[in-house]
């Protein structure tokens, strides 16, 4: 089924999450049915909105991040906005900052969203509602931009001809269109690059082999799942020339937080000595957070990994340990390419340098 929407601002024919022409609801692409289904949600209330992103619905750091932009949206049109409209602001942003607590750009851009709102309290609802829609539509396409232009830089790093890891899903999946780590590979790819991709399965949710493996699929560039523990024996092989991963938050001094699994990648990229690429948009950047320590880690559901479906995989009463993400501390990034420039080496000074002054 296409996307409801007759000109998706993702660009692409599917879209994680679009406003409805008529700004009064939100549709949303079940990422947990795709490779097999392409089923559209359509949510007429902030509290669908919130539950669509804590369920993963929608996931990846910048589309969720725009799906709270449009859930402010849907809240700043209801009728309780219409008798007190900062009271419903901060509860549906208290709402939707509840959902899943590592992806910075969810916080990012309820802050970009609230603090618009304020500015426009004093208007009417019709104004102030179609106003704030507005905004969530900015956000959005301002990260398809991010993305397309995040591709042009970090598009040096990836081989003429070979072979470019990731994991994960970083692409139009993750973002509101083009991807940022896969991105990178779509633009290297329109910049003449010969690329073939390996996409981490990305155990237990499987992200890569799901997500990654459909996108790139669509657009017929060449792709590969591997289970996450063949990294190494490609790695070892000289099959890799360099990986390209997305985030979730990245610390000031250039630690990233990305889906578990990314940092013993990063350790590989390092041992074989390929570049270990990190493609994300500044609302990823975490200024305020000093390091990789102060990142919280979503601890999620251990039936994740005791089972895959229905299939129970871990014997009854065997416990499992499931942290979403883990951290790659900056030591190991080659580069972190933001729509701002690139910070080569990652550290405070580098990304400092390419923050908004
Ligand atoms: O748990 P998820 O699927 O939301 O995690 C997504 C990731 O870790 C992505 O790699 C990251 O958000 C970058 S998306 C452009």
């Amino acid at each position: 089924m296409p996307v409801p929407h007759p000109a998706p601002i993702s660009g692409h024919s599917y879209s994680a999450v679009e406003l409805v022409v008529d700004r009064d609801a939100v549709v949303m692409l079940d990422q947990r049915l795709l490779p097999t289904e392409e089923t559209y949600y359509r949510y007429d209330t902030v509290e669908q909105v919130a539950e669509g992103i804590r369920a993963m619905v929608v996931r990846g750091a910048p589309a969720i991040g725009i799906s709270a932009a449009y859930g402010l949206a849907l809240a700043a049109r209801s009728d309780r906005a219409r008798g007190d409209f900062m009271g419903e602001i901060s509860r549906a942003g208290e709402l939707l900052a509840a959902t899943r607590p590592t992806a910075v750009n969810l916080f990012w851009a309820i802050e970009r969203v609230t603090a618009k709102c304020r500015d426009w309290a004093d208007l009417g609802h019709e104004e102030r509602s179609r106003r704030v829609a507005d905004e969530a539509i900015a956000i959005h396409r301002e990260d398809v931009e991010a993305c397309k232009t995040m591709g042009a830089i970090g598009a040096q790093w990836m081989p003429e001809d070979g072979v470019v890891l990731t994991h994960c899903n970083a692409g139009a999946l993750a973002t509101g269109g083009y991807g940022t780590a896969l991105g990178v590979i779509r633009a290297a790819i329109a910049a003449g690059k010969k690329i073939r991709v390996l996409a981490d399965e990305t155990r237990p949710y499987l992200q890569g082999a799901r997500l990654t493996a459909w996108e790139l699929h669509m657009d017929g560039i060449a792709v590969e799942v591997i289970t996450d523990n063949m990294a190494a024996h490609f790695f070892s092989r000289g099959e890799i020339q360099a990986v390209v991963v997305g985030s979730d938050r990245i610390a000031a001094n250039g630690d990233v937080a990305n889906k578990i699994g990314t940092y013993g990648v990063a350790c590989l990229a390092r041992l074989h000595e390929k570049p270990f690429v990190v493609a994300a948009p500044w609302s990823t950047v975490d200024l305020r957070t000093a390091d990789g320590s102060g990142i919280p880690i979503e601890e999620r559901s251990s039936e994740e990994v005791t089972h895959v479906g229905a299939k129970q995989l871990v014997p009854t009463g065997v416990r499992a340990r499931h942290p979403g993400f883990d951290v790659t501390p900056a030591r190991l990034v080659t580069a972190i390419v933001t729509e701002r420039g690139a910070a080569t080496p990652p550290s405070n000074a580098t990304l400092a340098a390419i923050a908004p002054k």
